[in-house]
């Protein structure tokens, strides 16, 4: 998701003396247990993916031609799937406190450097496209983790963070068990016991 151009946070608080710029000033403060909201899932897919970067970062330049292929396709395959859930789920959500997005979008400029690097039938020209492109994307993460998401847990209600959470997860795959937690424990007779399911070694 590109931020060209937007505005930055207005929350400059402290805790325990550090600056706090990236955090969210909340206008919809809610106490109790919640479900996942949209930007702590993209936030968690940028963990996931540093420490794909730092390996690509560090294998790359030994690599040849075909193995940078490989490690490209396997960009691509999380990148592009990322890029889409912000592009179809949270951009729609936030669009009216950002600017116009501005084309190329950053989403738009990794693509295509991943794309072209390959098509590089230059071993030395494919990595150093890749190279660039990591760059990019890390810049990009980071802009968005400081602003964008910043945005939109500041901007929307916790349950419209939530339920674009809820797509998230089903979109990823991912079973949200607290979910299912709360539903059986508001349940009438429900004695509030999380259930155990015994594995196939009768372990719970
Ligand atoms: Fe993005
Ligand atoms: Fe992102």
């Amino acid at each position: 998701m590109g931020t060209e151009g937007r505005r930055q946070p207005e929350s400059n608080t402290t805790v325990a003396g550090r600056a706090t710029s990236a955090l969210p000033v909340a206008k919809h403060p809610r106490t109790e247990a919640a479900g996942i909201k949209i930007t702590q899932a993209l936030l968690g897919e940028h963990g996931a993916m540093y420490p794909m970067l730092d390996l690509i970062e560090q294998t790359a330049p030994c690599a040849d031609l075909s193995a940078i292929g490989t490690l490209v396709a396997c960009l691509q395959s999380i990148l592009g799937s990322h890029a889409a859930i912000e592009d179809d789920l949270l951009r729609p959500a936030i669009q009216a406190w950002l600017p116009p997005p501005i084309n190329p979008t950053d989403h738009q400029v990794i693509a295509a450097g991943l794309a072209s690097a390959l098509a590089s039938t230059e071993t030395e020209e494919a990595r150093c496209r890749l190279l660039a492109t990591i760059a990019k994307t890390r810049a990009h993460f980071l802009k968005e983790e400081t602003s964008i998401f910043v945005i939109a847990a500041r901007e929307l209600p916790p349950e419209e963070q939530e339920k674009l959470g809820a797509e998230w997860a089903g979109l990823r795959g991912v079973s949200l068990a607290e979910n299912l937690l709360r539903k059986l424990a508001a349940m009438p007779g429900h004695n509030n016991e999380p259930p155990t399911q015994p594995d196939a070694c009768g372990t719970v």
